[in-house]
């Protein structure tokens, strides 16, 4: 503990874009946060791979690097652990041992939570400890608060959100400046959002570590985070982004979850991360670059939409910093938001193709008489019933190909459905991808339309 009750002090690992944004945060803001917590709070150490690197931003008065991990856990003035340093295993040791020596933890690690968090909440329980991750999910934007605090009250229903700031940002620039895919990543990469993998970013699986965290704090349940649905934007096509415009839509990968049933003692949680077409008239379709925002649905609030920025330095260092002054202010810890389990029992998980949805399917077909009646007849065999559609002109060079004893150019054709079962969509994709209607894979995703 500091020697001085007046002040906290922290020993932080990693000072990349997180670390560095957090430390500006609390030298520049200094005044402004010893004046709503009482305390000076003090950074002792902090812990990198190499202490000689030229940093983003000035050492705070008194810190010194170090790469020893002992420096901070051994240190019996350090109050506080911060990790920022990404991966699971190494932050795994680090949180364990900090919370062994009796310090509160901070972390904006998403992954180490989805994929260790049960085993670390129980071990900050059973030491009256801070566990704290407010950085974890959606960068800047307070939803952990939101969800454990705000909405306490509330039996929830269900949750939607653009999780991941590199893949909107992805989509934002492929979408508004015909940017290609590797060219927004690279630049992704350069403003400090991707993850140091990108593939968690572009595979969905970032967004995916932060919907675990959202339902376990939402519903008090374990949605193993390895069961959880997952597609990314890596597969998301230009082509799709201008048919989906052309029927009102945006893509944007969407992490959801949704209590199906009227409690969890009769229903499940369906949930997943997946490229989904929003219709542009939703709050969701116009998030933009590196914003994140989560629409929540709650029995008395009914809804709440919180929007904000979700990656980079300044916005993370900002939740990093608010766990910070929490801990500062001596508020109890309430690191799961539920007391009774306070640990997790396993969710109930409805099987994806159980959901309904309104779905986008995209049909490469050979543009002679006939297809799109067998195409029909297909999807009506299937429950599917057809919304909208646009078959795109011809376009000159594209490939002749048979249907039958017919031939003709290879075309686009877009179906818009009502709402369809995931079951029957998957089957009627089944039927058509085996016959000798689509010379391509067909490409589908759900839809987040108007009134849902
Ligand atoms: P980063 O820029 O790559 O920084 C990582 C820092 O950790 C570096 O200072 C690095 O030291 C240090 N580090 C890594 N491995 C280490 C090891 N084995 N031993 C000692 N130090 C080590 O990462 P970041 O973007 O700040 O992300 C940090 C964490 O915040 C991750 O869990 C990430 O998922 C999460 N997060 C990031 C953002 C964002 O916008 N970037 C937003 C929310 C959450 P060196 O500098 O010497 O290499
Ligand atoms: N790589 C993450 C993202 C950082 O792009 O959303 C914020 O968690």
């Amino acid at each position: 503990m500091s020697s001085n009750p007046c002040s906290l002090t922290l020993g932080i690992a990693g000072f990349g874009t997180v670390g560095s944004g957090l430390v500006r945060i609390l030298t520049e803001n200094r005044e402004e946060i010893l004046s709503r917590t009482g305390r000076d709070i003090r950074v002792k150490s902090i812990l990198v791979r190499d202490a000689t690197r030229q940093r983003a931003c000035p050492l705070p008065d008194g810190a010194r690097l170090t790469t020893r991990m002992d420096d901070l856990i051994e240190d019996a003035d350090i109050d506080v652990v911060v990790e920022l340093m990404g991966g699971v295993d190494l932050p795994a040791k680090l949180v364990e041992r900090a919370l062994n020596a009796g310090k509160h933890v901070v972390t904006a690690n998403k992954a180490l939570l989805a994929e260790t968090g049960n085993r670390l909440f129980a071990l900050a329980a059973e030491k009256n400890l801070h566990l704290a991750y407010e950085a974890s999910v959606c960068g800047g934007i307070p939803i952990i608060q939101t969800l454990r605090e705000g909405l306490a009250a509330n039996r929830l229903q269900s949750l939607v959100g653009i999780l991941n700031g590199t893949s909107n940002y992805i989509l934002s620039e492929m979408s508004t400046k015909g940017l290609a895919f590797d060219q927004a990543l690279k630049q992704a990469q350069e403003l400090g959002y991707a993850e140091a993998d990108p593939t968690l970013d572009i595979e969905g699986f970032d967004a995916a570590h932060k919907l675990a965290l959202l339902i376990r704090l939402a519903w008090g349940v374990e949605y193993p985070y390895a069961q959880l649905p997952v597609r990314g934007i890596s597969q998301v096509q230009p082509a799709d982004i201008v048919y989906a415009r052309e029927f009102g839509y945006r893509i944007k990968l969407l992490g959801h979850a949704r209590l199906i049933g009227d409690s969890l003692k009769n229903g499940g949680i369906e949930a997943g991360v997946r490229p989904t077409l929003v219709h542009e008239t939703l709050l969701l379709a116009r998030v933009g670059g590196a914003y994140n925002a989560v629409r929540v649905e709650g029995d008395a609030i009914g809804s709440v939409f919180l929007h904000g920025r979700g990656a980079g330095d300044m916005p993370t260092g900002s939740a990093v910093a608010a766990d910070v002054l929490a801990i500062a202010r001596n508020s109890r810890p309430n690191n799961t938001g539920f007391v009774r389990p306070a640990l997790p029992g396993p969710a109930k998980i409805v099987p994806p193709l159980e959901a309904h949805s309104h779905f986008y399917i995209r049909l490469t077909v050979t543009d002679v008489p006939g297809v799109l009646r067998d195409v029909a007849a297909i999807m009506a065999e299937n429950g599917i019933s057809i919304a909208q559609v646009i078959q795109k002109d011809r376009v000159s060079g594209a490939p002749t190909l048979a249907y039958g004893d017919q031939k003709g150019p290879s075309v686009p054709f877009i179906v818009m459905t009502h709402e369809a079962s995931a079951a029957g969509v998957h089957k009627a994709l089944e039927t058509l991808a085996g016959s000798a209607m689509l010379h391509e894979s067909p490409v589908c995703y759900p839809v987040l339309a108007k009134r849902s």
